[in-house]
């Protein structure tokens, strides 16, 4: 067979594969935002049977055959830098799969699914016991996933290839330890700072209508496409996409707090610019789907904190604000505005963190994941290990297990591995914004006039059309001309906040 039928065949076969992704994602989907409660058990089933497909369709033997024949072509040279992409990537995946036996993978899929419920009726009534068994099973089902797939030096590594692939734990826990000891300094600075910020002035009752309809001017505003695409509510912020042209994105609101969704909005938002701006040609094969879960974050994130709580941006949107809700803010002057939204303060929860103490939420959470999948600590001690280590880091006391250590939907669903890629993203945002910034100096300039299509084209062109044609390593280092450095990341925090809180 030639290269171009090989390389056709494959394709047809992917886009196959896909569809069932797509159809998986929406249950999901569905699963957050409209499903009855009493529909769990029956939804599992059903989540199990696809998940099974999809899994029988990847891993069938003539997938490895096409890939047999391209790797010839590889090895010759004869694969261009997309076709090289292609084979690359789903080499990868193919070989991971083949790893992990059916009824493994029905068993995951089952456990996650029925776990769900439970996690929510444990936060619910803040009862770890209750969830304790099931993620005790999920904890399990993780390891032996990790010594399916094979490891070297810690089982967290296999996990952690399924998010940021070529990562490992070592590298993660270096990033971090730099991190976390900037950051602890950094709040120290903060709290003996004489600058007081009081959120008071934000206080209200508000219509949540017509918050609903602001999140919707500034997600259109800042270039969300409506008619691809949709905004829903779930109690857990997140996004998803069903392919071209079907981008979601989730929010909660808060009657009281008039911007409590719109910084999930905005992230969400960022993460659907990502998926709305990959190409459809592309659709099918890797080279249209995100690179990795922490560049995909960096998208987010970008959206969120360094264009969406900086001054340029509010400059633009605060009077629009004005006009949503006189009330309070028709007395209250954008320069206050700005520094109660950049607020720093430790905190319980990780999606209301602010931009600083956010990366020690998820700091926590690396180092008791990590331990958990290589067995040095047990699932029934999490409370305890969790609340110390909130106590360490941030220097707040745990009241109880819901706003603790059963906040987060992540480990319910069998997603170890996830939380660091929140950081990354972090220290990608800063990194690639500041390329930007360099490439256009006017940038926040534009801002405050309302203009973001020229900052969203620059990120078109150097990320999100490529899809998975270079590596997470490789598409930092051609877009910045380095290798990932948390250097932009502690520099951005300390230009920011050193002038909010006069360091
Ligand atoms: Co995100």
């Amino acid at each position: 067979m030639d290269k171009k039928r090989i390389l056709d065949k494959l394709k047809l076969r992917l886009t196959d594969i896909e569809h069932l992704g797509a159809a998986l994602a929406l249950l999901d989907w569905d699963m957050s935002v409209n499903m009855p409660p009493k529909a769990s058990e029956t939804r599992a089933k059903i989540v199990a049977t696809l998940s099974s497909l999809a899994h029988t369709q990847f891993t069938d033997p003539e997938i490895g055959k096409l890939l047999f024949s391209l790797k010839r072509f590889e090895k010759q040279g004869m694969l261009d830098a997309k076709e090289s992409a292609i084979y690359r990537e789903v080499n990868r995946s193919y070989v991971k799969e083949l790893k992990l036996p059916d009824a493994f993978v029905n068993e995951l899929a089952r456990t996650t699914s029925e776990a769900h419920g439970i996690w929510v009726q444990a936060r619910k009534s803040s009862n770890f016991k209750l969830f304790s068994p099931q993620l005790s099973k999920i904890v399990e089902l993780k390891r032996r996933q990790a010594d399916y797939l094979g490891w070297k030096e810690s089982p967290y590594d296999a996990l952690l290839e399924d998010f940021e692939p070529g990562l490992t734990s070592e590298e993660v826990s270096s990033k971090f330890h730099h991190l976390k000891e900037f950051l602890t300094d950094y709040v120290k600075k903060i709290s003996n700072s004489k600058v007081r910020i009081s959120t008071s002035k934000l206080k209200g009752v508000f219509d949540v209508a017509t918050e609903k309809e602001f999140n919707r001017f500034v997600a259109s505003k800042v270039g969300f496409d409506f008619e691809a695409g949709r905004m829903d509510e779930s109690a857990h912020p997140f996004s998803t996409s069903f392919g071209p042209g079907d981008a979601r994105i989730t929010t909660r609101y808060k009657e009281d707090d008039v911007l409590y969704s719109l910084g999930s909005t905005i992230h969400e938002v960022g993460h659907a610019l990502y998926e709305q701006g990959l190409k459809s040609e592309y659709h099918g094969t890797p080279l249209g789907t995100s690179v990795s879960l922490g560049i995909h974050e960096s998208q987010s994130r970008l959206w969120e904190n360094l264009v969406g709580k900086s001054f340029p941006f509010w400059k633009y949107f605060y009077p629009n604000l004005q006009k949503f809700f006189t009330k309070p803010f028709n007395n209250l002057q954008l320069e206050e505005f700005y520094n109660i939204i950049n607020l720093v303060k430790p905190s319980l929860i990780r999606t209301e963190a602010d931009e600083v103490t956010y990366n020690l939420h998820i700091v926590i959470r690396f180092e008791i994941e990590k331990e958990l999948i290589d067995g040095s600590i047990e699932v029934k001690d999490l409370p305890k290990i969790w609340n110390s280590k909130y106590k360490e880091y941030l220097g707040v006391k745990i009241p109880d297990d819901a706003t603790g250590v059963l906040q987060d939907v992540h480990w319910s669903a069998g997603l170890f591995g996830y939380f660091p890629t929140y950081t990354l993203g972090n220290l990608y945002s800063a990194q690639f914004y500041n390329k930007a910034k360099q490439d256009m100096p006017n940038l926040e300039k534009l801002f405050s006039k309302g203009k973001f299509q020229p900052f969203l084209s620059w990120l078109r062109t150097n990320i999100h059309e490529h899809g998975k044609l270079f590596t997470a390593a490789e598409l930092c280092q051609r877009v910045t001309g380095e290798g990932l450095n948390p250097e932009h990341y502690m520099r951005y925090i300390t230009g920011k906040y050193n002038k909010i809180y006069k360091i």
